[in-house]
């Protein structure tokens, strides 16, 4: 087989989970404070894939060319391909074909994670050589992802978002295939929702006698679309890294469990309770942060307890009474005590914003 390419989806819009996707791309919303995107590139990089095409668009693709360059921070060499208008996944594949050629490839949601990388899907593929490998997790709500069909080994049918779907087998946003699925993408049409889906195009392979496979995911899975899949991605991440401290704390502060604190961040009379992570020159005074919290860089948390939680580079929280959890905070956001007369609440809050007070 020719070496396997690596192919990201990095556009789309983002729409659940604004405002933060208002002003960035919903794959650099940090996990751990790490970009999402970034730990696709990572698990290709780990299963020997060096060449990665990351499919942009017009309005988030410069920011994502920013901060992921040319892919020798990971040690991989990346394409940007530009996607005029978001028209579907298999328009994607079609949109990357002169980048793809002839080889086969990874096909990578670049706001999806999977625990414990693509190395054993990539290896079965290889051995296997089918025309197209998909992974698929149970879910409780199949009817919101593609659902597949098996008999034993064989994929036998497949459906976009079935209202009344037939398994409960979601399609997990990471599929393998050989150079056939670009003739799949070219002979389906638009689904109803406008799009020229991967899951048609893979239904037409099937159609045509060719050989699809699935692949059941062993670990967790988390497409990272929405508030709760964001917090509950944060907190399976951060409960697997390791702790360092390399952030200076005074002799009132404390740290205990998990906790990364990155160089540059000061605590002064605060207590961090892992597992959390502290980014480069944040300022924690008076404060306790607790489990399941990432702390981007340059935020400050003053006289306030924060749990469950991640707050974007940038941003402050400061005097609150009762503790803040499950909350998301984008960049540059500042949450303070109003001073003065009358006593009142401050609000400057932009579009789709959810604020929730005591
Ligand atoms: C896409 C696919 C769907 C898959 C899902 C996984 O859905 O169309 O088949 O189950 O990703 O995240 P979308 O996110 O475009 O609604």
């Amino acid at each position: 087989m020719k070496p396997l390419k690596g192919l990201i989806l990095s556009g789309g819009k983002g729409t659940r989970l604004r405002p933060i996707t208002h002003t960035s791309a919903k794959q650099l919303v940090p996990v751990a404070n790490r970009p999402v995107l970034f730990y696709g590139i990572d698990a290709m990089a780990q299963a020997g894939i060096s060449e990665i095409g990351i499919i942009i668009a017009p309005e988030t693709g410069e920011e994502i060319k920013e901060v992921a360059g040319d892919g020798s921070q990971f040690g991989v060499k990346i394409t940007y391909i530009l996607q005029d208008e978001p028209a579907g996944l298999a328009h994607a594949v079609l949109t990357a074909e002169p980048f793809l050629g002839d080889s086969p490839f990874v096909m990578y949601l670049g706001d999806n994670l999977l625990q414990g990388g693509i190395d054993d899907l990539v290896a079965k593929f290889k051995q296997g050589e089918p025309d197209a490998l998909i992974l698929l997790t149970p879910v409780p709500d199949p009817e919101h992802f593609g659902v597949a069909e098996l008999d034993g080994e064989r994929v036998v049918a497949l459906a976009e978002k079935p209202p009344e779907p037939k398994t409960n087998l979601a399609l997990v946003g990471v599929y393998m295939f050989m150079p056939l699925i670009h003739d799949a993408a070219r002979a389906i049409e638009p689904s109803p929702r406008g799009e020229l889906e991967i899951t048609d195009a893979i239904q037409y392979l099937v159609d045509n006698d060719k050989r699809v496979e699935p692949h059941i995911v062993q670990g967790w899975w988390k497409d990272t679309g929405r508030l709760d899949d964001m917090l509950e991605a944060n907190r399976l991440i951060l409960d697997r890294m390791e702790s360092r401290v390399e952030g200076s704390l005074d002799s009132e502060s404390a740290v205990e469990g998990r906790v990364v604190i990155e160089g540059g961040a000061t605590l002064t009379r605060a207590t961090v309770r892992g597992p959390a992570i502290i980014g480069k020159g944040a300022t924690l005074t008076d404060c306790y942060i607790g489990p399941y919290t990432a702390i981007g860089e340059d935020c400050a948390v003053e006289r306030a307890e924060v749990e469950h939680s991640i707050l974007l580079a940038g941003s402050s929280v400061r005097g609150l009474d009762g503790r803040m959890e499950a909350s998301l905070l984008g960049r540059n956001v500042h949450i303070a005590r109003s001073v003065g007369q009358p006593k009142a609440y401050r609000f400057m809050v932009g579009d789709n914003s959810d604020i929730g007070i005591l």
